[in-house]
């Protein structure tokens, strides 16, 4: 059989990536719809991107409203001010959640109907020229042909896809991340992480995808306690962008599994940041999956020096979960009960978490298939 790999057209990074980029937005069109969240404007980094703009004679108009994980209400936002500013591109400057919103406010202008109309559906049409400035080292929505919607009528947090969501240029200047405060490196870094390690280890893994996700595996668990304690630290900021997005390529070639399965459904109901509901489930999922492919795991292992000789593929595997729940422990990722949420709320949800899990089909992606109760059970020993 043979494998498919996409990627971004191109990809801009390094030192001043976004202070070069002027003559390739030219390519893309005259005058950019810029979707970004408030927060971009205080920090400088939106007037870093208007004087490059400006430089390269392109106009924009500016929607600064997706300061939470984005929603249907976003989108029909943005598209309005898209459709009567008479934009021709969009660039997204943010995390994963002003990407996934230029994403879908993209994907309206050229395919009909309401964006709750695509869950399940490939979203065919392509739209304008996508440019995605990420601000954290996690997501890797600057390489994926997904975005991540709220339906605010349901509280299901919708995944929509086709490829031709990708974007079509990436810039990744680190210097744009080294902002994000701790607990948002800590959270978007476990994203980008478990990204990886569920790329590896998903039943659609491809050679290709597994060369992204073992290096972006090696760069977290190298350099993520480093950005974690000292934000000034560039070249740990540097190593965390390049393996976000390598580990954004390697899911979006391969797949998530089961711990996105299980972290959507916390996200929309308990409103708990995407990476912060994965980092709660990883090390839980993981004891879960392993017996199912130790293997898969033993070669991350290998890759961050965890395996020596005459130890098993069980024993290795052991190792990474170990090392990922130390790794957890020590940039603070809070549980569930610090994070505030009321437990007997969170039980009486369960059920319908679990049933939305399975829906999304991540989870059947994983080495060891998990049946609903089993889902019931890992969210249940969340609480112990
Ligand atoms: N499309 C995909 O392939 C994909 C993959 C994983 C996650 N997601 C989605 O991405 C969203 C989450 O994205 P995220 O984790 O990047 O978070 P985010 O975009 O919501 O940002 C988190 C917080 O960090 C702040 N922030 C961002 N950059 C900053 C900077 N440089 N300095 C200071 N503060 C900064 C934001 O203002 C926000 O308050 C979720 O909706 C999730 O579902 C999408
Ligand atoms: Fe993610």
């Amino acid at each position: 059989m043979a494998f498919k790999v996409f990627t971004p057209k191109q990809v801009i990074f390094g030192d001043n990536a976004i202070k070069e980029s002027g003559v390739y937005f030219k390519d893309l069109g005259k005058k950019a719809l810029i979707v970004t969240d408030s927060i971009m404007g205080k920090i400088g980094n939106l007037s870093i991107l208007r004087k490059v703009l400006e430089d390269a004679d392109i106009k924009y108009e500016v929607y600064s409203k997706v300061d939470s994980e984005p929603t249907d209400v976003m989108v029909e936002e943005g598209l309005e001010i898209y459709i009567n500013t008479k934009c021709d591109f969009l660039i997204a400057l943010g995390g994963g959640s002003p990407i996934d919103a230029m994403k879908a406010i993209g994907a309206m202008v050229t395919n009909q109907g309401h964006i709750t109309e695509y869950m399940g559906r490939i979203i065919e049409n392509c739209p304008p020229p996508l440019v995605a400035i990420p601000t954290t080292a996690g997501t890797g929505s600057e390489a994926t042909q997904f975005t991540i919607i709220l339906d605010t009528k349901n509280d299901i947090k919708m995944l929509l896809k086709g490829p031709s969501l990708i974007p079509a240029l990436a810039i990744i200047d680190s210097q744009m991340t080294k902002t994000v405060p701790p607990h948002v490196t800590a959270a978007t870094g476990i994203d980008a992480l478990t990204h990886a390690i569920e790329a590896y280890t998903s039943k659609l893994a491809n050679p290709l995808s597994d060369t992204f996700a073992l290096s972006a595996a090696e760069r977290i668990f190298k350099y993520l306690r480093k950005a974690y304690k000292n934000g000034d630290d560039l070249k740990a900021r540097e190593e965390m962008a390049l393996g976000a997005l390598e580990a954004g390529i390697a899911f979006n070639n391969s797949s998530v599994t089961i711990i996105h399965g299980m972290s959507r459904p916390i996200g929309a109901l308990f409103h708990v940041p995407h990476g912060i509901s994965n980092a709660m489930l990883i090390v839980k999922c993981l004891k879960f999956v392993v017996e199912g492919g130790p293997s898969y795991f033993a070669d991350i292992a290998k890759k961050i020096n965890l395996y020596h000789k005459g130890i098993t593929d069980t024993e290795a595997s052991k190792s990474l979960v170990d090392e990922v729940e130390s790794l957890c422990r020590d940039i603070n990722i809070p549980t569930l009960k610090e994070y505030g949420i009321n437990k007997d709320e969170f039980f009486a949800n369960i059920e319908k978490m679990a049933e939305d899990a399975l829906a999304s089909g991540s989870p059947a992606n994983t080495r060891k298939q998990p049946t609903k109760e089993d889902i019931v059970q890992i969210y249940k020993s969340l609480w112990e």
